[in-house]
Formats: C-alpha cells, structure tokens, sequence
C-alpha cells in the first residue's frame, strides 16, 4: 500500500456535518486521518462520520462555546489520544439587512460563531499541543470577505477580517513552536450556507451569475477548498504560516475599475466578446 499523507494523524474539522467542512472530512479521511467530525447539528455529524473512509466519530458541539470546543477536544483525546490537525471551519453568514436596519442581535451572533468560536479553537488546539508536548497544523476557513469589502453582510465581512487577523497573531506565536497557522479563503461554492438568502439578492439566486464573473468564469466546488484545506494541514506546506490562500476562481484579484474587470462586470458575454473576439468560446475550450 502507498503512504497517504496523513498516515496516523488524528484530524478534527468543525462544521464538518455540511458543506466544505464535510468535503474537508472525507478528504482528509482519504488520505488516511482519523477525523473528528464537529458539528452543532448532531445528526448530519453522525451521518459524514458514518461515511468516511476510515476511522472517525461524531460530535455535537456548538463552537461558540467554551464548553463546546472543550467537548470536542475531550472527545478527540478520549477516542485517539491525540489531535495533529485541525480545520477550523464552522462559520455563519447572518443577515443580508442593510447597515441602518442590522440589528445588533445579528451582529452579536455572526461575531460568536465566526470570530470567538475560532478563537476559542485555536486556543484549545494551542493548549492540546502544548499538552501533548509536540507540533500540529492549524486551517482556519477565512473567505473571500476576509479580504475585501461589500455593501451587504457588514457582520460577515467584519467577522472573517477579524479571523485573518486570529491566524496572523495565532502563526506569529506558533513559529517558533512549530505550529503553522494557515487560512484558506474560498469565493463562491455554492453550499447550504446560501441557502436561507435563496431569494435575497447576492444570496442563492444569482450565485451562479456572480460566480461567472470570476476569472475562471464558474463557482467552486467543496471538493477543490478541501484540496486547499489539506494541501496546508500537510508537509507539502511545511514552509507556508500566517498565509490566507484564496481559492475563489481569482475573484480577489480583479481589478473592478478597468472595463475588462470582471466582477461587477454582470455581462461577461459582452466583456469576452470584446477581449476574445466573436465565437471565441468555440475556440477556448
Ligand atoms: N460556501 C462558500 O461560498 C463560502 C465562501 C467563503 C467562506 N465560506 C466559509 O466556509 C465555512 C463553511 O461554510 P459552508 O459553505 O460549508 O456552510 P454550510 O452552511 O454548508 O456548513 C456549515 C456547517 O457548520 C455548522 N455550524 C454552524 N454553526 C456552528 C456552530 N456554532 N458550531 C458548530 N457547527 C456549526 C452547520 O451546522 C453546518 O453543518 C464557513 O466558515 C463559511 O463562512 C464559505
């Protein structure tokens, strides 16, 4: 049998009853971890865990909570003795409101979950390593809002600036223990974190229409940020802390003034026409 990766190492990944959490479970599943599946919905916890392709139990957690994020830890070391990897990944979108009509109860719960649940992850990953006397690695899912700005979801794009701002300070204080921090920023990947904004405007509706502004023209899929995800929890990036890698199809680098901009620009027909020429979809691809 050839060597996987993550022969041996014990993985935890929260948020991982859904989603990109759930992607991120199965492949670091399948490139031989065992994983601690994390989620606030009990059930779809049991149901990933029961799925994966090797060792893995299922824990109900709310990791807005001291006692959550202490649940999962206990459990992890109960079940394989040590935790090497952890995903940090749950996370929640809050309401659309415009500024004026957010209310501060809306703010207040995306900050819990988004900003102090993965502050209270990494804390109790720093406390488990130092526990166990040894080295692990940290991903913490940022987003694309940890990056730039938009008139909408001001409690998300504040929530996910703060937690670049967690793996900054978190992979500043682990070099020299060895403990690399790193962050994965996805764009758009169309998953229930949508859902509840299906009819809203930059909710679930016309995902697929922002997506196609991007450069590479489509949305992404779990599968390619659980690539991104893992990629950092290992060796392969043994050199890489305090990193946020964008996976989002080149969305963040797209420069919105220029007319050949890309985001913003709603008709890419029209833009690619002009750039490529007449017909030039049957020659691209
Ligand atoms: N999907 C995207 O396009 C996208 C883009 C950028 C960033 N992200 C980030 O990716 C992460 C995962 O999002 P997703 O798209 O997979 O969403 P999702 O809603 O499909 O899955 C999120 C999972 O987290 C769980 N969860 C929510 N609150 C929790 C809590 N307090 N404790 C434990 N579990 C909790 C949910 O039950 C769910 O299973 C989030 O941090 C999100 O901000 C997603």
């Amino acid at each position: 049998m050839t060597s996987k990766r993550f022969d041996g190492a014990v993985a935890v990944v929260t948020g991982a009853g859904n989603g990109l959490g759930r992607a991120s479970a199965e492949r670091l599943s399948a490139e031989g971890a065992s994983v601690v599946v994390v989620d606030v919905n009990g059930e779809s916890a049991e149901r990933v865990s029961a799925g994966l392709a090797g060792p893995s139990i299922a824990v109900q957690a709310d990791i807005s909570t001291e006692e959550g994020v202490q649940r999962y830890i206990d459990a992890a070391a109960a079940e394989f003795g040590r935790i090497d990897l952890h995903h940090l990944n749950a996370g929640i979108f809050g309401s659309f409101a415009a500024l004026p009509d957010l209310s501060v109860d809306d703010f207040e719960r995306v900050m819990a979950v988004n900003v102090r649940g993965q502050f209270l992850g990494l804390r109790a990953a720093f406390r488990r390593f130092r526990e166990q006397g040894g080295t692990g690695s940290i991903v913490v899912t940022a987003s694309i809002a940890s990056l730039t700005g938009s008139a909408d979801l001001l409690p998300y794009v504040t929530s996910k600036h703060a937690v670049a701002g967690l793996i900054h300070g978190a992979a500043m204080y682990g070099g020299p223990l060895g403990i690399r921090v790193n962050g994965v920023a996805p764009g758009i990947v169309p998953t229930d974190l949508f859902a509840a904004a299906a009819t809203t405007s930059g909710g679930k509706n016309d995902m697929e229409q922002r997506a196609s502004t991007t450069p590479l023209r489509r949305a992404g899929t779990a599968e390619e940020i659980a690539a991104v995800a893992a990629f950092l929890l290992s060796d392969d990036a043994a050199y890489l802390t305090g990193q946020i890698v964008s996976a989002d199809g080149g969305a963040t680098i797209v420069n919105t003034v220029r007319p050949s901009g890309g985001a913003g620009a709603w008709n890419t027909d029209r833009v690619d026409e002009a750039l490529y020429g007449a017909n030039w979809k049957d020659s691209a691809r």
